[in-house]
């Protein structure tokens, strides 16, 4: 290999198989989780027994284990229950049919997800292709009296893992039908158990009483990760993600540090950072990654994550932060709310979007926004009795221009010119 010559090539390579580190890998055994094991094995166990299922609702914050421990006990329930079955007479075997559902696959342009289309998507997984129904063009009770068709045609239990729960926020009907379809007398062969699982615990307030009774029959948290715990996980993903001599001890202690530190204890970031961190070493061709390359991985996520955070803000929050940096890059921040304005408007008409520019009032709500979520910084300037009392605005430490024309690229929108002659007059 050592003699092909190309810009794609690095001098050295440090990982081994790069499929480990990759974002949906299930990894063979689950570290450090044995207290939140048990209690969903608990709730897995009717279903092995063929009793009715339970439902359960997973919470904790991202990047702690919620989908990768889910993933892995679904394995174990359907390989344990393949082999129980193998020993029982055909009339006695307990059928499962497992759904993954990941609500955050079908939100649409406000970040949400409704019922409707969830339920479209089971009837979708259900169905063979070309007999797939429409995401819209039908009336939702019709979708559910398909939705019950098609489950009642299936034998047992039917188990339906809700991923990303806290997505489907705008009606909990759904929620509401599953767990009691059965009651309601919607479902007569088969069972049906729900796992709602979510990184935002406030969504369990969101539901309705009735909703909360059922789905969260039992709740399990799933704590965040300290750094021996990381560095565990991490250590064991290493050796089969890279070359023995890629990395060290100081390599493992430190990404975990990093990420429980800057990421309060996910597991995705501390693999993440590993991952970055090898590479960088690769482009630097060194045969081990040293603590410089992951301090550079480590700023080259943080990059990332600020870009990410800039791109899931709406439109009018996007303009307003283009307006503010195109004043910041001519020098001319902080600037006053009407300054911001003036620029915000140029924005709006630049891409001639058709739509009318919010009203200063109406701009300054969203800016309040995102002072708050730590994009812009806020001066309030006071002269005392007399001197008046009014707003500067700027772009916050963390936050660039560049920054902010990566997130419109991220969000397929395209980076216009502004002309800000004559804005601060
Ligand atoms: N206990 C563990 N043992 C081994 N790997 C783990 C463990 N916990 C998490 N991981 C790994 O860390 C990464 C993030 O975990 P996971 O995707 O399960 O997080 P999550 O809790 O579902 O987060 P989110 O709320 O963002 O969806 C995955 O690559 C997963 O394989
Ligand atoms: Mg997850």
């Amino acid at each position: 290999m050592d003699d092909v010559d190309s810009i794609f090539a690095d001098d050295v390579d440090l990982i081994k198989d790069a499929t480990v580190l990759e974002e949906d890998y299930t990894p063979d055994q689950i570290l450090c989780r044995d207290e939140v094991l048990s209690q969903y094995t608990s709730v897995f166990k009717p279903i092995y027994k063929g009793r009715p299922p339970q439902n359960a609702f997973l919470y904790g914050d991202t990047g702690v284990g919620k989908t990768a421990v889910t993933k892995y006990l679904r394995q174990v329930l359907e390989h344990d229950l393949e082999e129980k079955n193998e020993q029982l007479p055909a009339s006695d075997q307990i059928d499962l049919t497992a759904l993954w559902i990941n609500c955050e696959n079908f939100t649409s342009g406000d970040h949400t997800t409704s019922s409707y289309q969830v339920a479209v998507g089971i009837v979708n997984r259900l169905r063979e292709s070309g007999n797939r129904i429409n995401a819209t063009g039908y009336a939702p009770q019709d979708v559910y009296d398909i939705l019950y068709e098609e489950l009642d045609a299936l034998e047992g239990t039917v188990l339906i893992i809700l991923d990303e729960i806290d997505k489907l926020e705008s009606d909990d009907t759904l929620l509401y039908e599953l767990p009691r379809s059965r009651d309601i007398g919607y479902l007569d062969s088969v069972r049906v158990g729900v796992i709602g699982i979510s990184n935002d615990y406030t969504f369990r307030k969101t539901l309705s009483p009735k909703v909360k009774d059922s789905l969260c029959e039992t709740e399990i948290k799933f704590p965040a990760y300290d750094a021996d715990e990381l560095a565990m996980i991490l250590r064991d993903r290493a050796e089969q993600a890279l070359y023995e001599e890629a990395y060290t001890q100081e390599t493992i202690s430190l990404c975990s540090a990093l990420a429980y530190k800057e990421a309060s204890g996910s597991a995705r970031r501390a693999i993440r950072l590993l991952r970055r961190s090898a590479e960088v070493a690769e482009e630097n061709s060194s045969e081990q990654i040293e603590p410089p390359h992951i301090r550079q991985a480590d700023e080259d996520l943080e990059y990332g994550n600020i870009v990410e955070s800039i791109a899931d803000q709406d439109e009018e929050k996007l303009n307003i932060l283009k307006a503010i940096g195109h004043l910041d890059e001519a020098g001319l921040t902080p600037a006053r709310t009407r300054t911001v304005h003036t620029a915000y408007a140029r924005v709006v008409s630049a891409y001639n979007s058709g739509k009318q520019p919010l009203t200063q009032r109406g701009m300054f709500n969203h800016l309040s926004k995102l002072v708050m979520f730590g994009f812009v910084r806020t001066i309030d300037r006071n002269k005392g009795a007399g001197g008046g009392q009014w707003n500067e605005h700027e772009l916050s430490d963390d936050l660039t221009i560049q920054k902010i024309r990566e997130a419109f690229e991220e969000c397929d929108r395209q980076w216009l010119p502004i002309d800000l002659r004559g804005v601060a007059e």
